[in-house]
């Protein structure tokens, strides 16, 4: 029988329903990522373009989603570094955590980031999302060769 409901409105058994379906995402989610995975991935900083950056750059993964990084200098150090992305949670993360690690880094020390060490600062990604923190690393060495010399157009990851 159809229950009497102002549009809008939800019973109490649509919001245990709803709570209930919460729940179990949030089990699901924290079954297959770390905790660090999901507060990035959930809080993400850095996130937003930057106007006038000094280098930039912007990549399409393999997967179709993009990437763009955006770099302020003061000398060669990296004073304020910001992620985009239309990416997945995991992408979210990567450019979060990515972000953080080479602020205040060298563009030197952070071309010499890899995907592995933004995997291990994550405390791990899914096989099937490795690919995500290729794909914020090479972003961001791209940024610092465009600082270095004239920004070409983006290619694939
Ligand atoms: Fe492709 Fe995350 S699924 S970058």
């Amino acid at each position: 029988m159809m229950e009497d409901n102002v549009a809008g409105e939800q019973t109490p058994d649509m919001d245990r329903l709803i709570a209930e379906l919460m729940e179990e995402i949030a089990r699901q989610e924290a079954a297959r990522y770390s905790a660090k995975v999901l507060e990035e991935a959930r809080n993400p900083r850095n996130l937003g373009a930057m106007l006038d950056p000094d280098g930039h750059a912007g990549l399409n993964g393999a997967c179709g989603d993009r990437m763009e990084v955006f770099l302020r200098l003061d000398g060669p150090q990296i004073v304020r570094a910001t992620f985009m992305t239309d990416g997945c949670g995991p992408t979210v993360a990567c450019g979060s955590m990515l972000t953080r690690m080479a602020l205040g880094k060298t563009l030197e020390e952070a071309a010499a980031i890899r995907a592995t060490d933004l995997v291990a600062a994550l405390d791990g990604l899914p096989p099937e999302h490795e690919h995500c923190a290729s794909l914020a690393v090479n972003t961001l060495r791209l940024a610092i060769l465009n600082y270095e010399k004239p920004e070409e157009p983006a290619g694939d990851a």
